[in-house]
């Protein structure tokens, strides 16, 4: 079993490691639509789902994924510890009644996000936090390093297409964990645009009808 939980020091910052998991049909697709929801997996990765989220610190997804399928981010099906729960979401596009918020997330937007939504989260039990944008988009070595600095020191990151895109674009990925579903559902892909990485030290296993591929990432 590799140990994941070093600390990574990167680019003269202290950051969190990071396990990208998401499910994926044959063909690729994460969703059948952008902003539907994937029925991903059998029972048994879905509690692999579980056990993932109960060994990390926190888990983070994008407001895409939020605004999609409402996820709890909780952990259920296996015994364990919840996440912290981490939104990216520059505009602060949450729903008030999402279960994100009121499982107590975290919401990162940007400077400039409109007042009253914060506020109107943070009634409904977020607490927001903003930074400056790059690019209209969350800077991510900057909230790796105030994740590291709150005592998160594994992350998991679980969708979904832009955010897949963004970590790996950016090599924050330090580990791999993907479901493959065996149906074919010519959807929306994980990446948005192109890139090179590679999977190292390899596990593949099955589970009921899924098959896992885990594996420490080696970008180009
Ligand atoms: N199969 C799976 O395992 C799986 C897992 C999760 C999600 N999904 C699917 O994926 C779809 C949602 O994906 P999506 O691409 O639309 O949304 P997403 O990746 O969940 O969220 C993207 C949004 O996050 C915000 N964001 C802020 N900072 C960012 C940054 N640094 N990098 C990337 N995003 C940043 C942006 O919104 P602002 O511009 O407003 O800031 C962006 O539009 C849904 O259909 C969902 O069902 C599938």
């Amino acid at each position: 079993m590799c140990d994941y939980t070093v600390l990574r020091y990167n680019r003269g910052m202290l950051y969190p490691t990071v396990t990208l998991a998401y499910a994926q049909s044959l063909d690729g697709s994460i969703a059948a639509r952008r902003g539907e929801h994937f029925e991903r997996c059998g029972d048994a990765a879905a509690k692999l789902t579980h056990q993932l989220r109960a060994e990390h610190d926190a888990i983070l997804v994008g407001v895409g994924t939020v605004l999609a399928d409402d996820p709890e981010l909780t952990v259920r099906l296996v015994d364990g510890k919840n996440p912290q729960i981490i939104i990216l979401d520059g505009q602060l596009r949450c729903p008030v009644t999402a279960n994100v918020v009121r499982n107590g997330g975290w919401i990162i937007g940007e400077w400039g996000a409109q007042r009253e939504r914060r506020m109107n989260l943070e009634a409904a039990g977020g607490t927001v936090r903003l930074f400056s944008a790059e690019n209209h988009q969350v800077p991510l070595s900057h909230l790796l390093t105030w994740l590291y600095e709150r005592g998160i020191r594994n992350l998991l990151v679980a969708g979904g297409a832009q955010v897949i895109t963004s970590f790996l674009r950016q090599k924050f990925v330090d580990r791999i964990v993907l479901t493959i579903s065996p149906q074919y559902v010519g959807g929306v892909h994980a990446l948005e645009e192109s890139l090179t990485a590679r999977l190292e030290n390899i596990r593949v296993s099955q589970l009921g009808d899924d098959v896992i591929i885990d594996g420490e990432i080696h970008s180009k």
